[in-house]
Protein backbone atom coordinates (compact mmCIF):
# COMPACT_ATOMS: atom_id res chain seq x y z
CA UNK A 1 0.00 0.00 0.00
CA UNK A 2 1.36 3.59 -0.75
CA UNK A 3 0.49 6.32 1.38
CA UNK A 4 1.11 10.04 1.12
CA UNK A 5 0.54 12.45 3.40
CA UNK A 6 -0.25 16.23 2.69
CA UNK A 7 0.65 18.39 6.33
CA UNK A 8 2.85 21.57 7.12
CA UNK A 9 4.10 19.19 10.12
CA UNK A 10 5.67 16.54 7.51
CA UNK A 11 8.14 16.17 10.42
CA UNK A 12 5.63 14.78 12.77
CA UNK A 13 5.24 11.80 10.64
CA UNK A 14 8.86 11.00 11.72
CA UNK A 15 7.75 8.83 14.45
CA UNK A 16 5.74 6.38 12.42
CA UNK A 17 9.16 4.45 12.10
CA UNK A 18 9.32 3.72 15.81
CA UNK A 19 5.92 1.76 15.86
CA UNK A 20 4.89 -1.79 14.30
CA UNK A 21 4.20 1.08 11.37
CA UNK A 22 7.98 1.30 10.99
CA UNK A 23 8.29 -2.82 11.11
CA UNK A 24 5.54 -2.61 8.48
CA UNK A 25 7.66 0.13 6.13
CA UNK A 26 10.12 -2.10 6.42
CA UNK A 27 9.05 -5.83 5.70
CA UNK A 28 7.78 -3.83 2.50
CA UNK A 29 4.12 -3.91 3.09
CA UNK A 30 3.66 0.14 2.69
CA UNK A 31 5.90 2.78 1.48
CA UNK A 32 4.81 5.88 3.47
CA UNK A 33 6.10 9.83 1.73
CA UNK A 34 5.36 12.72 4.19
CA UNK A 35 5.11 16.09 2.36
CA UNK A 36 5.18 19.27 3.14
CA UNK A 37 2.45 21.34 1.71
CA UNK A 38 4.71 24.18 1.83
CA UNK A 39 6.84 22.96 -0.96
CA UNK A 40 4.02 23.67 -3.69
CA UNK A 41 3.41 27.36 -2.80
CA UNK A 42 5.32 30.07 -4.78
CA UNK A 43 5.25 33.19 -2.60
CA UNK A 44 8.25 34.39 -0.31
CA UNK A 45 6.12 33.92 3.14
CA UNK A 46 4.99 30.13 1.42
CA UNK A 47 1.53 31.24 3.25
CA UNK A 48 -1.13 27.85 2.70
CA UNK A 49 -3.94 29.96 4.47
CA UNK A 50 -6.04 32.98 4.68
CA UNK A 51 -9.02 34.98 6.67
CA UNK A 52 -12.39 33.21 6.05
CA UNK A 53 -14.79 34.66 3.25
CA UNK A 54 -17.82 36.08 4.97
CA UNK A 55 -15.59 36.84 8.72
CA UNK A 56 -15.23 34.95 11.66
CA UNK A 57 -12.37 33.67 13.65
CA UNK A 58 -9.10 32.09 12.30
CA UNK A 59 -7.98 31.00 9.12
CA UNK A 60 -8.51 29.10 6.48
CA UNK A 61 -6.70 26.79 4.16
CA UNK A 62 -6.55 28.20 0.59
CA UNK A 63 -7.59 25.61 -2.38
CA UNK A 64 -4.76 26.95 -4.69
CA UNK A 65 -1.70 25.40 -2.78
CA UNK A 66 -4.04 21.87 -1.86
CA UNK A 67 -5.09 21.95 -5.88
CA UNK A 68 -1.46 22.11 -6.77
CA UNK A 69 -0.13 19.39 -4.19
CA UNK A 70 -3.15 17.24 -4.82
CA UNK A 71 -2.80 17.31 -7.98
CA UNK A 72 0.38 16.15 -8.68
CA UNK A 73 0.04 13.20 -5.59
CA UNK A 74 -3.73 12.13 -7.35
CA UNK A 75 -1.83 11.80 -10.78
CA UNK A 76 -4.80 14.45 -12.01
CA UNK A 77 -3.16 14.52 -15.14
CA UNK A 78 -2.93 11.16 -15.92
CA UNK A 79 -5.46 8.16 -16.99
CA UNK A 80 -4.49 6.02 -14.43
CA UNK A 81 -7.59 4.15 -13.57
CA UNK A 82 -6.28 2.93 -9.91
CA UNK A 83 -6.23 6.73 -8.45
CA UNK A 84 -5.42 6.73 -4.56
CA UNK A 85 -8.46 7.12 -1.96
CA UNK A 86 -8.30 11.04 -0.76
CA UNK A 87 -8.57 11.35 2.85
CA UNK A 88 -9.21 14.82 5.01
CA UNK A 89 -9.47 14.60 8.64
CA UNK A 90 -12.38 16.55 9.34
CA UNK A 91 -14.38 17.28 12.77
CA UNK A 92 -17.55 18.30 10.93
CA UNK A 93 -17.89 14.68 9.24
CA UNK A 94 -18.95 11.35 9.62
CA UNK A 95 -17.06 9.07 12.43
CA UNK A 96 -14.43 7.24 11.40
CA UNK A 97 -15.22 3.52 11.81
CA UNK A 98 -13.85 -0.14 12.26
CA UNK A 99 -15.68 -0.42 8.82
CA UNK A 100 -14.34 2.35 7.22
CA UNK A 101 -10.73 1.13 8.14
CA UNK A 102 -11.39 -2.43 6.69
CA UNK A 103 -12.33 -1.01 3.29
CA UNK A 104 -9.64 1.31 3.33
CA UNK A 105 -7.36 -1.37 4.11
CA UNK A 106 -7.75 -2.80 0.67
CA UNK A 107 -7.06 0.05 -1.05
CA UNK A 108 -3.46 0.46 -3.56
CA UNK A 109 -3.26 3.92 -2.41
CA UNK A 110 -3.97 6.37 -0.10
CA UNK A 111 -3.47 10.46 0.17
CA UNK A 112 -4.32 12.11 3.53
CA UNK A 113 -4.89 15.69 3.46
CA UNK A 114 -4.16 17.24 6.95
CA UNK A 115 -5.91 20.50 7.53
CA UNK A 116 -4.60 23.22 10.53
CA UNK A 117 -5.98 26.48 11.82
CA UNK A 118 -9.98 26.35 11.15
CA UNK A 119 -10.12 23.60 8.48
CA UNK A 120 -9.81 24.13 4.37
CA UNK A 121 -11.54 25.64 1.58
CA UNK A 122 -14.46 23.74 1.43
CA UNK A 123 -14.23 23.56 -2.51
CA UNK A 124 -10.94 21.26 -1.93
CA UNK A 125 -13.24 18.54 -1.69
CA UNK A 126 -15.63 19.00 -3.85
CA UNK A 127 -13.41 20.09 -6.59
CA UNK A 128 -11.75 16.37 -6.54
CA UNK A 129 -15.04 14.73 -6.16
CA UNK A 130 -16.45 16.37 -9.47
CA UNK A 131 -13.66 14.92 -11.42
CA UNK A 132 -14.20 11.02 -9.94
CA UNK A 133 -11.56 11.35 -7.04
CA UNK A 134 -13.42 8.58 -4.13
CA UNK A 135 -12.53 11.55 -1.21
CA UNK A 136 -13.22 10.93 2.38
CA UNK A 137 -13.90 12.92 4.99
CA UNK A 138 -13.61 11.63 8.58
CA UNK A 139 -14.16 12.82 12.31
CA UNK A 140 -12.04 10.38 14.56
CA UNK A 141 -14.62 11.90 17.32
CA UNK A 142 -16.42 14.42 19.11
CA UNK A 143 -13.71 16.55 19.93
CA UNK A 144 -11.59 19.22 18.26
CA UNK A 145 -8.09 18.82 17.39
CA UNK A 146 -5.47 21.53 16.27
CA UNK A 147 -4.96 19.90 12.97
CA UNK A 148 -5.49 16.45 11.36
CA UNK A 149 -2.23 15.38 11.68
CA UNK A 150 -3.32 13.36 15.25
CA UNK A 151 -6.51 11.87 13.31
CA UNK A 152 -4.40 10.75 10.24
CA UNK A 153 -1.67 9.02 12.87
CA UNK A 154 -5.13 7.21 14.19
CA UNK A 155 -6.34 6.29 10.59
CA UNK A 156 -3.19 5.16 9.71
CA UNK A 157 -2.42 2.82 12.72
CA UNK A 158 -6.33 1.44 12.53
CA UNK A 159 -5.89 1.12 8.36
CA UNK A 160 -2.40 -0.74 8.14
CA UNK A 161 -2.94 -3.52 11.32
CA UNK A 162 -5.63 -4.79 9.07
CA UNK A 163 -3.13 -5.22 6.19
CA UNK A 164 -2.07 -9.26 5.78
CA UNK A 165 0.85 -9.93 6.84
CA UNK A 166 0.79 -7.00 9.68
CA UNK A 167 -0.12 -8.76 12.52
CA UNK A 168 1.39 -11.80 14.40
CA UNK A 169 -1.78 -13.18 15.20
CA UNK A 170 -3.97 -12.63 12.83
CA UNK A 171 -7.14 -14.19 14.57
CA UNK A 172 -6.33 -11.62 17.02
CA UNK A 173 -8.15 -9.26 14.59
CA UNK A 174 -11.13 -11.40 14.12
CA UNK A 175 -11.87 -11.17 18.33
CA UNK A 176 -11.88 -7.37 18.61
CA UNK A 177 -14.07 -4.75 19.62
CA UNK A 178 -16.26 -3.40 16.55
CA UNK A 179 -14.86 -6.23 14.44
CA UNK A 180 -17.26 -8.33 11.76
CA UNK A 181 -21.20 -7.16 11.13
CA UNK A 182 -22.50 -7.71 14.58
CA UNK A 183 -20.14 -5.71 16.57
CA UNK A 184 -19.98 -5.55 20.12
CA UNK A 185 -16.94 -4.41 22.84
CA UNK A 186 -14.91 -7.22 23.31
CA UNK A 187 -14.92 -9.27 26.57
CA UNK A 188 -12.43 -8.59 29.33
CA UNK A 189 -9.66 -9.96 29.11
CA UNK A 190 -6.61 -11.81 32.15
CA UNK A 191 -3.88 -13.39 32.52
CA UNK A 192 -2.06 -15.46 35.13
CA UNK A 193 -1.74 -15.32 38.26
CA UNK A 194 -5.65 -17.19 38.32
CA UNK A 195 -5.66 -14.82 42.11
CA UNK A 196 -3.94 -11.30 42.37
CA UNK A 197 -4.12 -8.85 45.02
CA UNK A 198 -7.35 -10.64 45.90
CA UNK A 199 -9.06 -10.76 43.13
CA UNK A 200 -9.83 -13.33 41.01
CA UNK A 201 -10.28 -14.14 37.46
CA UNK A 202 -13.77 -15.66 36.88
CA UNK A 203 -13.82 -19.40 37.62
CA UNK A 204 -15.35 -20.60 34.11
CA UNK A 205 -12.25 -19.43 32.36
CA UNK A 206 -10.33 -22.40 33.98
CA UNK A 207 -12.92 -24.64 33.67
CA UNK A 208 -11.11 -26.25 30.67
CA UNK A 209 -14.73 -26.47 28.98
CA UNK A 210 -14.40 -24.35 25.92
CA UNK A 211 -18.27 -24.30 24.95
CA UNK A 212 -18.59 -22.36 28.60
CA UNK A 213 -16.01 -20.37 28.35
CA UNK A 214 -17.14 -19.30 24.68
CA UNK A 215 -20.52 -18.52 26.00
CA UNK A 216 -19.16 -16.71 29.29
CA UNK A 217 -17.25 -13.87 27.22
CA UNK A 218 -19.90 -13.51 24.75
CA UNK A 219 -22.35 -12.81 27.38
CA UNK A 220 -19.94 -10.79 29.19
CA UNK A 221 -19.04 -8.80 25.52
CA UNK A 222 -23.33 -8.22 25.40
CA UNK A 223 -23.17 -7.55 29.27
CA UNK A 224 -20.48 -4.49 28.57
CA UNK A 225 -21.49 -3.00 25.17
CA UNK A 226 -24.87 -3.25 26.86
CA UNK A 227 -23.74 -1.22 30.01
CA UNK A 228 -21.18 1.11 27.87
CA UNK A 229 -22.75 1.06 24.45
CA UNK A 230 -26.28 0.52 24.00
CA UNK A 231 -26.20 2.41 20.63
CA UNK A 232 -24.12 -0.73 19.45
CA UNK A 233 -26.87 -3.08 20.58
CA UNK A 234 -29.57 -1.13 18.77
CA UNK A 235 -27.73 -1.55 15.37
CA UNK A 236 -27.69 -5.71 16.06
CA UNK A 237 -29.01 -7.78 13.44
CA UNK A 238 -31.79 -10.02 15.46
CA UNK A 239 -31.59 -12.57 12.87
CA UNK A 240 -27.98 -13.18 13.17
CA UNK A 241 -28.12 -13.81 16.74
CA UNK A 242 -28.03 -17.04 18.55
CA UNK A 243 -30.68 -18.26 21.19
CA UNK A 244 -28.56 -17.69 24.02
CA UNK A 245 -27.52 -13.85 22.61
CA UNK A 246 -31.42 -13.60 22.79
CA UNK A 247 -31.87 -15.34 25.95
CA UNK A 248 -29.15 -12.91 27.43
CA UNK A 249 -30.65 -9.91 25.92
CA UNK A 250 -34.24 -10.29 27.02
CA UNK A 251 -32.52 -10.75 30.55
CA UNK A 252 -30.81 -7.44 29.52
CA UNK A 253 -34.18 -5.63 28.98
CA UNK A 254 -33.73 -5.91 25.32
CA UNK A 255 -36.72 -7.23 23.27
CA UNK A 256 -35.55 -9.21 20.12
CA UNK A 257 -38.24 -9.88 17.98
CA UNK A 258 -38.20 -7.42 15.26
CA UNK A 259 -35.01 -7.02 12.69
CA UNK A 260 -33.14 -4.92 15.77
CA UNK A 261 -33.00 -5.01 19.46
CA UNK A 262 -35.21 -2.46 20.88
CA UNK A 263 -34.60 -1.43 24.83
CA UNK A 264 -37.76 -2.24 26.82
CA UNK A 265 -37.07 -1.67 30.78
N1 LIG B 1 -9.21 17.84 13.03
C1 LIG B 1 -9.46 18.49 14.18
N2 LIG B 1 -10.21 17.77 15.01
C2 LIG B 1 -10.46 16.57 14.36
C3 LIG B 1 -11.20 15.42 14.69
N3 LIG B 1 -11.86 15.28 15.84
N4 LIG B 1 -11.25 14.43 13.78
C4 LIG B 1 -10.62 14.54 12.61
N5 LIG B 1 -9.92 15.62 12.24
C5 LIG B 1 -9.83 16.64 13.12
Amino acid sequence: MDIDIVSVFPEYFDVLDLSLLGKAKSKGLISVHAHNLRDWTHDVHQSVDDTPVGGGAGMVMKPAVWAECLDELLGMHTESPDRPILIFPNPSAPLFTQQDATELSHAQHLVFGCGRYEGYDARIPAYYRERGVDVREYSIGDYVLNGGEVAVSVMLEAITRLLPGFMGNPDSIIEESYTGGNALLEHNQYTKPASWRGLDVPAVLLSGDHAKVDRFRRDEALKKTDRIRPDLIAQLDCHALSKADRKTLIELGWEVSGDHPRRIS
